[in-house]
């Protein structure tokens, strides 16, 4: 490979639509049942051959982040390393889009675009379990980022399975909350709650709108209890008459469906004009 050429990923969003926390190991990790989709909003990853693994990070939400081991994306690029015994070294620029610890997978998200964008770089040629199982190790969200379309995921999120949706046209809002994921669910009162049912295989709205207003996110009710913004978040979704607004993930950031990307557009604007410290896009959902 041409030493001056520079791989691009896109790390995108991750989107709960649903999430039914159904268990819990005896490691502690809990056991899930999530429906998933992606939007096209991300964190941009270039990677360049460099001598060493080195990472800078610039962009609207990089703003107490760290470029050392800690960062996910210094430990993605250590775990290939060593599992490839690659000596290569690579050049990394993350520019962050996706607030921090907001419940949309940012952090895993980028892993998986390292893993990816390092096995492209250095020329491996890891299949997707592979990756997967590299994924797994740093964290129980990477699997899925890796895969990247929607999709269902059980286990500890790590057993998944492709679905068929729409694209949906999306708001994302996060009050500006940085959420513990450890800390939600440690709150949690119930852990054995039922899975969903069978989703719908189509790509219809209406249809998908419906099954997901039935279902759950269980870690919805212990994040707002936290952080009572999270509800003003929900709630200013559901006031400019979102198809559905849930939180994703842990929280904070909350999304809601609309009809179509000018109702998303439009209400994104209201929310950031009457919030104007929170963080708010209108996006839409990869297929
Ligand atoms: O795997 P990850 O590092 O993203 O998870 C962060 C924390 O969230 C874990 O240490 C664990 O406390 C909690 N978690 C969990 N069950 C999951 C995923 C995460 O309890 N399925």
């Amino acid at each position: 490979m041409n030493a001056l050429t520079a791989i691009s990923r896109t790390a995108h969003a991750k989107i709960n639509l649903c999430l039914h926390v159904t268990g819990q190991r005896d490691d502690g990790y809990h056991l899930l049942d999530t429906i998933v989709t992606f939007a096209e909003i991300g964190d941009q990853l270039t990677f360049e051959n460099g001598d060493g693994v080195s990472l800078e990070i610039s962009g609207p939400e990089a703003e107490g982040l760290v470029a050392n081991g800690s960062n996910l994306v210094i430990k993605a690029a250590d775990a290939l390393a060593n599992v490839a015994n690659e000596h290569r070294g690579a050049k990394i620029e993350l520019c962050k889009n996706l607030p921090v610890s907001s419940g949309i997978g940012g952090g895993s998200a980028d892993a998986a675009a390292t893993l990816v964008g390092l096995n492209d770089l250095w020329t491996k040629e890891y299949d997707s379990d592979a990756l997967s199982k590299i994924g797994l190790s740093l964290g129980a969200d990477v699997p899925m980022c890796l895969h990247g379309k929607p999709l269902r995921a059980s286990g500890i999120g790590e057993q998944l399975e492709p679905v068929s949706m729409p694209a949906f046209s999306m708001v994302l809002v996060n009050p500006r909350v940085g959420v513990s994921t450890p800390e939600i669910f440690k709150a949690l009162v119930k852990r054995d709650n039922p899975p969903a049912p069978r989703c719908p295989d189509s790509d219809d709205l209406s249809e998908w709108v419906s099954w997901l207003s039935r279902q759950r996110n269980d870690l919805q009710s212990s994040a707002i209890a936290l952080h009572p913004s999270i509800q003003t978040a929900l709630d200013s979704l559901e006031t400019c008459a979102s198809l559905l607004a849930r939180m994703s993930g842990s929280g904070a950031t909350c999304f809601g469906l609309f009809e179509n990307d000018a109702q998303a557009a439009a209400t994104a604007e209201t929310i950031a004009d009457q919030h104007p410290d929170w963080w708010v896009v209108a996006t839409r959902s990869i297929v």
